[in-house]
């Protein structure tokens, strides 16, 4: 192999997918975070399993409803980039301003955050949906309503980030909205009206 081809090389962890070194170091620092998240859950769990499996089951549930809360406020905020992605290409918001203060500009500032921390946000959530999930089955696994459309997100949730790794480099042909849209549904439900 030629010198020029081997320093040219990409490497590391997710440099098949994310060409931006900077973004895919700090993808790399959230998905270590996500999995701290889960090792932690999981240790804390062990630690107090005694004193969890003896508590109510309804101030038990208390517990783990917060950790799907607290992730679904982080998927809300991941999946709003795309409302401001479409205002920000969107020619009549043009001109529009306050005083001074220009919308596009506003937006502009806005679509730089959620631009930026779509991914960590999507991986922290996915770290704290996980403790959900393992607390809501540790206590038995029940063929209901809710039970089964948490396990249906659960099983969009994971195609849906695999897209988004491909989305980095456009080679998800739309299936990372089309999976974002099935699975902000589908938790809705299994949130709201279980
Ligand atoms: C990405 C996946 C998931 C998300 C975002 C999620 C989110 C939520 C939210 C926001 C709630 C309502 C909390 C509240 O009312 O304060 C909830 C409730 C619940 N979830 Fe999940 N969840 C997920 C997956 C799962 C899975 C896989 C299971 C079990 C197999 C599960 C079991 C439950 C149960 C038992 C409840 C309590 C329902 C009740 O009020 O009786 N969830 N979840
Ligand atoms: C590890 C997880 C994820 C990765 C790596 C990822 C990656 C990406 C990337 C690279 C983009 C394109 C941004 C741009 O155009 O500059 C994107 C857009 C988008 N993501 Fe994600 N994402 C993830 C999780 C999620 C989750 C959990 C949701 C839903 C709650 C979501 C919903 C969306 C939507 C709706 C868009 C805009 C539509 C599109 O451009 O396809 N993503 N994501």
């Amino acid at each position: 192999m030629k010198q020029g081809s081997l320093s040219q090389r990409k490497t590391g962890f997710l440099a098949n997918f994310i060409a931006n070194p900077k973004e895919r170091r700090r993808t790399n620092l959230f998905f270590m975070i996500m999995v701290v998240v889960i090792l932690a859950g999981v240790l804390f769990v062990y630690l107090y399993q005694q004193q969890l499996l003896a508590q109510d089951f309804r101030q038990y549930k208390g517990t783990f409803k917060q950790f799907g809360s607290i992730a679904q406020i982080g998927f809300y905020a991941a999946i709003s980039i795309y409302p401001v992605f479409l205002l920000l290409k969107n020619k009549q918001i043009k001109g529009i301003k306050w005083g001074t203060i220009e919308l596009k500009t506003i937006l502009q500032f806005v679509g730089k955050l959620v631009r930026t921390w779509h991914v960590p946000i999507a991986l922290l959530s996915t770290g704290v949906v996980f403790l959900h999930v393992y607390m809501a089955i540790m206590r038995g696994f029940k063929l209901d309503f809710t039970y089964i459309s948490g396990i249906v997100t659960v099983l969009i949730l994971l195609p849906l980030m695999y897209m988004g790794l491909k989305r980095f480099k456009r080679n998800d042909r739309k299936w990372h909205f089309r999976l974002a849209i099935m699975f902000v549904i589908i938790f809705f439900i299994h949130a709201n009206f279980s």
